[in-house]
């Protein structure tokens, strides 16, 4: 066999390498993911590197964070941790058709409009399409250049060429090195095709946006490697349905991973959500039983949502339990807590639960708001619509602190909350805060009787 045909096995989530199939990788201990790919010519990899090989004294080394180029939405600035940073290779990964493009193509525009020179390189979509999609979001500055490419080497060229300020490519998995014969998307390629996208945006101090598709699993697809290799990483996610998104940083060298930003899309593209929380509780009926709000921390941002429960005699024997939004198995036990410590047989009702908005949350703070929702749908007793809660609940009922429950109320009082039901022990820790009536509780036996 000629040496460039011989094959190797790669772990399709971590990289790995061998030189047989194995059943589960060594690396990451992932059952069944290794693929066959042909292997690259290694010996032919040139150092590309135009980093010098002196050490430098660190305080010589000069970085400010000034350096950092604005993407016109504040939204995401935030999650970056204040920016773009010169040379930062930046990875979006999300599903199909969230809006990983449109978001790009969006922060494309708001840069160039500022004048960066932008290049926006499509392995996906051909020119027409993208100006199809540009229709829609307005008028575009001529320092954007659009670029309908997938091969990594004429890439390199042309930004060697043109020089811009920040490179966006859409997507990774549609990009290939002629010198490694595997297809595209495949573990070689991506892995390789990152290596060469990092040396550039390092060498050159351009920012690189690189977008990539998730698996069913929810990671990108190509090796863990990737995640690895980038200094950041966003997670676009949300309901394709639902109109808002999220924009979630899980890895950031140059900022916190905690924040989020909260964008919403419209037939003209994307929009920041300033104020997500008036967001979540749009269109919330005022004297329904069964719907409680609460609010949850998403990094040090609150965000109120609305918990909605029904509760209704079972037509047959066995009761029907459902959980949109939240974890089922987290609503049966609380269920089974109410019954045990509260005395209310919730065994002959068919349970719902639902979280408004198409949030997805399972932060144990929401517990008290759905034992409150729960039993005020039993009940058929409305929870004033003035009144926030929150709260961790315990298999004895108790009720638990939870973090940050000074941020959570002030959140509430913005948005015109009379009160709010939180843990007991979490109110030694606040400071009085006025214009808001703040109940400890420190059982849901307690809970439950207001709404008695
Ligand atoms: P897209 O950005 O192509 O997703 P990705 O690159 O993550 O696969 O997603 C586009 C989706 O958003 C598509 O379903 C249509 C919708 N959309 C709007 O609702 N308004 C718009 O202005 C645009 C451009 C797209
Ligand atoms: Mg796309």
């Amino acid at each position: 066999m000629a040496k460039s045909d011989k094959t190797v096995f790669f772990c399709k989530e971590c990289g790995y390498e061998s030189a047989k199939w194995l059943g589960q990788c060594p690396g990451c201990r992932e059952v069944g993911t290794f693929v066959e790919e042909p292997t690259g010519p290694r010996n032919k990899i040139v150092r590309r590197s135009l980093l010098n090989s002196m050490p430098v004294v660190i305080n010589e080394v000069t970085a400010n964070d000034e350096e950092r180029i604005g993407t016109g939405f504040s939204e995401l600035d935030r999650v970056l941790g204040g920016g773009v940073v010169p040379g930062g290779l930046i990875l979006v990964g999300g599903d199909p058709g969230i809006g990983k493009s449109t978001l790009l193509l969006q922060v494309c525009r708001n840069m160039s409009g500022v004048g960066k020179k932008i290049l926006y390189i499509s392995g996906e979509e051909s020119l027409k399409q993208i100006k199809l999609r540009a229709n829609r979001m307005g008028e575009f500055s001529d320092n954007l250049s659009l670029l309908a490419e997938t091969s990594l080497d004429a890439i390199e060229a042309v930004v060697m060429e043109t020089k811009p300020d920040v490179v966006v490519i859409d997507s990774i998995q549609t990009i290939f090195r002629e010198d490694i014969s595997s297809a595209p998307g495949s573990v070689s390629q991506v892995r390789e095709s990152t290596n060469t996208l990092m040396q550039m945006a390092k060498g050159n101090t351009i920012p690189v946006f690189i977008v990539g598709h998730v698996t069913k699993e929810g990671v990108v697809a190509g090796p863990r490697v990737l995640e690895h290799m980038v200094d950041t990483v966003l997670y676009f996610e949300g309901d394709r349905h639902a109109a808002y998104r999220i924009l979630r940083g899980v890895k950031n060298r140059f900022g916190s991973t905690n924040e989020i930003g909260v964008f919403e899309m419209r037939e003209n593209g994307l929009h920041q959500v300033l104020n997500p929380s008036e967001f979540m509780l749009e269109g919330r009926p005022t004297d329904a039983s069964g719907s409680v709000v609460s609010c949850l921390m998403e990094g040090t941002r609150p965000i109120l949502v609305e918990v909605q429960a029904l509760i209704n005699h079972t037509a047959f024997g066995m009761p029907r339990r459902t959980s949109v939004g939240t974890d089922y198995n987290r609503v049966n036990l609380l269920m089974a807590v109410i019954e045990k410590r509260i005395g209310i047989q919730m065994g002959d009702y068919d349970a719902y639960v639902n979280v408004a908005g198409g949030m997805k949350i399972n932060e144990p703070a929401m517990d008290l708001a759905l034992v409150m929702a729960l039993i005020s749908s039993y009940k058929n007793r409305a929870i004033d619509s003035g009144t926030l809660v929150f709260g961790e609940v315990g298999l004895s009922g108790e009720v638990r602190a939870v973090s940050q429950a000074e941020q959570r109320v002030m959140e509430a009082k913005k948005l015109g909350f009379k009160r709010c039901i939180l843990p007991k022990v979490s109110m030694k820790s606040m400071k009085k805060i006025d214009g808001i009536e703040v109940v400890g509780v420190s059982n849901i036996r307690e809970a439950g009787e207001i709404l008695a």
